[in-house]
């Protein structure tokens, strides 16, 4: 994965991104067209990372395309394809013969191919960003714009004997004292005989443990390292502390990235270091107008500053597990992050399919397993706005709560809940979560009682919320209104226009505040996203675009971006 940080010293991976070849497979021809061999002609050029839309005449492709890149090696060497997101379906060939698939648009995945000999090869990807009406994420019906590509980078690694692949760090606490750092890796032996050595672990260069390893022929094996007396200093929003972690041997060393935070609830409170907070976050589509889900660096660390001068204190990665870059930042920065897989508008017969849970489970995992080292995650969310009333929401949400804290027990479970007071399962959260949109989806009333609407609203929803036993944290994940930049007026009840957006949110964040009954608020939402390409969404959706941004795709500030910058800034993230 690209980093803000150097994740190895010895290794000097091969990177796969650049000028790839692509043939579009409208017809779904090529598998009997034998495409895997990357023998047959192109239709275009393509960088990878990208996303196919933004090819001329391919802004509305959704299907199956196959991709191909021809790259030499120059010794028999164990070899690792990696590849950080593909859209959709991803079925990879090297020289013909499939190495696998994996299903996922947001996650990382891996093919290992041992002793990969030197010379040229041809690696062939087959991708298909296809959605449906029952078992993908998302489904057809989304409010998101679903490209398709190879849209984060590709890279090849390479490794004599071991590799060490993953680095999982835990903490067990005695009251707010750090009390014992597991450091937990896996290496993997690639070789047909046994592989002994020193494993040492480096704090931020410093030496710290080591211990001899044998691990046996074509196997893989946990080295743990138990942190007895390390005392780090927290992490926390205002002084987000971080460490580096490195695993070495003779052949390969890995380097993470970590903080050490606690977070947990009391009764209605969320605690962070045993610190009250109250939460002023974002919700925040990982788009750019011009790049899609393939948005790099420099303009996701121009968002992170444009979020931060505006005081909010988190982000929702809404919908879906982000780029990891966005999380390096994050862990920089002192944002609280909340991070969820695509469940979005699921209905009940969908929530039954089976094709639907298996994918569900493994987005999850792959997200756990992936972002599990950053401090500023604090929640891991089941889903939005999928029917959490029905019985199909919660059998399978049931299972993916435990998931999670199977996985990690160290973070707040949640979900984004519009089934409000019909909701049956807010018995698997640490965190009762709501969206919810007055002023916008939900009355026609005038914009000036807003405020005292807004907090009838949620007196009711908490004192509901009382009355099914549910002392714990309540929290608006979504709320806002649509304004297309540019549009202003006298006429504050206008909606579309900046001054309506302007208003309901000054007016709801006061109630939000005011009222004493949640424990922060997300709001819908940070940039215009581009949406679906199906009419039911985009019929509502001006220039195809979600139009409730406070900054404008290109980030260009609306009126609302600075009202409500003026508000955030006098709430303290600490009671
Ligand atoms: C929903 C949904 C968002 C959507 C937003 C809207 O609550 O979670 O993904 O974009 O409302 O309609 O603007």
């Amino acid at each position: 994965m690209d980093r803000l940080f150097q994740d190895s010293v010895q290794r000097k991976p091969f990177s796969l991104n650049g000028q790839w070849l692509i043939k579009y497979d409208r017809q779904n021809q090529g598998h009997s067209g034998g495409y895997q061999t990357g023998r047959m002609s192109f239709d275009d050029e393509i960088y990878v990372p990208s996303c196919w839309n933004f090819q001329i005449g391919r802004y509305d492709y959704t299907g199956p395309a196959w991709y191909c890149k021809k790259f030499s090696t120059d010794q028999t060497k164990n070899s690792r394809f990696i590849f950080d997101s593909v859209s959709g379906q991803a079925t990879v060939y090297l020289d013909g013969a499939e190495l696998g698939g994996h299903y996922g648009s947001y996650t990382r995945f891996q093919f290992d191919v041992p002793s990969l000999k030197p010379g040229e090869h041809t690696l062939v990807v087959r991708v298909d960003n296809t959605v449906n009406d029952v078992d993908t994420m998302p489904l057809k019906f989304v409010d998101w714009y679903v490209y398709g590509g190879i849209y984060r980078p590709v890279k090849l690694e390479q490794f004599d004997d071991v590799s060490i692949d993953r680095i999982h760090i835990t903490t067990e606490w005695r009251k707010l004292n750090v009390n014992k750092v597991t450091v937990k890796t896996v290496v993997k032996n690639w070789t047909h005989s046994p592989y002994s050595d020193e494993f040492e672990l480096y704090i931020d260069s410093q030496k710290t443990l080591q211990q001899k390893v044998t691990i046996p022929a074509l196997s893989t094996q946990e080295v743990v390292f138990e942190l007895e007396d390390f005392k780090p200093q927290l992490w926390d929003t205002e002084s987000p502390k971080l460490y580096s972690f490195q695993v070495k041997c003779r052949s390969d060393d890995l380097i993470e990235r970590s903080g050490f935070r606690k977070i947990e609830t009391s009764g209605r409170k969320i605690l962070l270091n045993g610190r009250e907070i109250f939460i002023k976050g974002v919700n925040r589509h990982n788009d750019n107008p011009e790049l899609g889900y393939a948005i790099n660096g420099p303009l996701i660390q121009r968002d992170m500053q444009i979020i931060k001068d505006l005081g909010a204190n988190a982000i929702r990665g809404s919908h879906y597990p982000n780029d990891p870059l966005v999380l390096d930042y994050c862990d920089q920065m002192g944002f609280l992050f909340w991070e969820e897989i695509p469940f979005w508008n699921h209905p009940a017969e969908s929530l039954a399919s089976p094709v639907l849970e298996t994918r569900a489970r493994l987005a999850m995992r792959e997200m756990i397993e992936r972002d599990f080292n950053h401090p500023s995650i604090i929640f891991w969310s089941i889903q939005n706005e999928s029917k959490s009333s029905s019985q199909e929401g919660l059998a399978l949400f049931s299972k993916l709560a435990s998931d999670i804290r199977m996985m990690d027990s160290s973070r707040l479970v949640t979900f984004a809940s519009a089934c409000g007071k019909n909701d049956i399962c807010f018995n698997l959260v640490d965190v009762i979560c709501w969206n919810t949109y007055p002023g916008w989806y939900d009355d026609d009333e005038p914009l000036d009682s807003l405020d005292t609407r807004f907090t009838q609203i949620l007196l009711s929803n908490r004192q509901w919320l009382d009355e099914q036993k549910q002392d714990k944290p309540y929290i608006i994940s979504e709320f806002g209104a649509s304004a297309l930049l540019g549009v202003t007026t006298f006429d504050e009840g206008r909606r579309w226009t900046e001054n309506y957006q302007q208003k309901l949110l000054t007016k709801a964040i006061k109630a939000l505040v005011e009222s004493k009954t949640v424990q922060g608020f997300f709001i819908w939402q940070f940039c215009d996203g581009r949406t679906a390409l199906n009419r039911k969404v985009s019929i509502g959706r001006p220039r195809t675009f979600n139009n409730k941004g406070l900054v404008d795709e290109h980030r260009n500030p609306k009126l609302a971006y600075y009202s409500v910058r003026d508000m955030l800034r006098d709430i303290p993230t600490y009671a």
